[in-house]
């Protein structure tokens, strides 16, 4: 049975419980991180670490831990999880804030209450290799969310609409349109490559900055591939020789199929297969303790 953190206690997940007054329940108040963690190692952890406090800021909640406080909290949730019986030993660790549980249901802040602090960890699947062969499909959809998505609000009913919809049609993600524009997918990054060049949108208070999108522009960057943080129309979306989704769970995936049209060659493509190269190459330093 999982272990979760609840509270400042450890406990069986099936006993974890919150009063139905928490402002996460009621209002969605609250924000969270989905950290993966490869052989015991959390990964980008500081960066992770910073993007909560940034969205802890955007709510104007306090951080009720320390960074050293939040490290050493996961890193028991991982060890708690561990399965001897799995080498391998990936898992991806969730933890969220929520303002915490008031009386009287009111929508301004209430004053003097306490956080409630979650976090639990579930093992990672296996990488299913039909993606790397044949890829996935995306659809294309107009961005209907609010004006503060850099915050990593666990306030989340567009985004799970959006996902819905591409489910509904047998894709995985939703590539979210506004003005014209790429913003990124209902619960990843966007990265088109054209002529060779790989590019993303800016970061914006429109998309989440995401920790995956980051490191991919750090690994480009590192094997002078060429890239470029630009603006994508819409247009430069279909034209694409590749499409690519980056997000803590899924990694770089290659998408060969838009909207019911192939995606350049229709297949994975080669900078997608360098790229990824490169990143298990990162991940696998990760996990022997020779990056972070
Ligand atoms: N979502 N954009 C959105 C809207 C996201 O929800 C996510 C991740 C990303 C990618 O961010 P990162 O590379 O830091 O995972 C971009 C997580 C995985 C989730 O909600 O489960």
């Amino acid at each position: 049975m999982p272990t979760v953190y609840l509270n400042g206690t450890f406990l069986p997940i099936e006993e974890a419980c919150v009063p139905v007054t928490d402002r996460g329940f009621l209002f969605g108040d609250g924000v969270y991180e989905v950290i993966p963690a490869y052989g015991g190692k959390l990964f980008r952890l500081a960066h992770h670490l910073q993007r909560l406090q940034n969205s802890l800021n955007g709510i104007r909640l306090e951080n009720p831990l320390s960074d050293r406080a939040w490290k050493s909290l996961l890193s028991e949730l991982l060890e708690r999880n561990r399965d001897p019986a799995d080498a391998v030993n990936d898992q991806s660790v969730y933890l969220q804030v929520t303002r915490g549980s008031a009386a009287k249901r009111d929508h301004s802040f209430p004053e003097n209450i306490t956080p409630t602090v979650f976090a639990s960890s579930n093992p990672v699947p296996e990488a299913d290799p039909a993606i790397a062969q044949q890829g996935v499909a995306a659809i294309s959809l107009d961005d209907i969310r609010w004006q503060y998505c850099d915050i990593k609000a666990v306030t989340l009913l567009p985004n799970v609409l959006l996902r819905q919809q591409a489910v509904d049609r047998n894709a995985v993600e939703a590539i979210l349109i506004r003005d014209g524009l790429v913003i990124e997918g209902a619960a990843s990054n966007v990265f088109v490559v054209s002529e060779g060049n790989i590019q993303t949108p800016p970061k914006s208070t429109q998309m989440l900055p995401g920790i995956t999108r980051d490191l991919v522009l750090e690994l480009a960057a590192q094997h002078t591939m060429p890239y470029l943080v630009t603006d994508i129309t819409e247009k430069q979306l279909r034209q694409a020789d590749e499409i690519w989704l980056t997000s803590s769970t899924r990694e770089i995936m290659p998408v060969t199929r838009l909207d019911g049209q192939a995606v350049g060659s229709g297949k994975p493509g080669p900078l997608w297969k360098t790229m990824t190269g490169h990143y298990r190459v990162y991940k696998e330093a990760v996990r022997s303790g020779t990056a972070q």
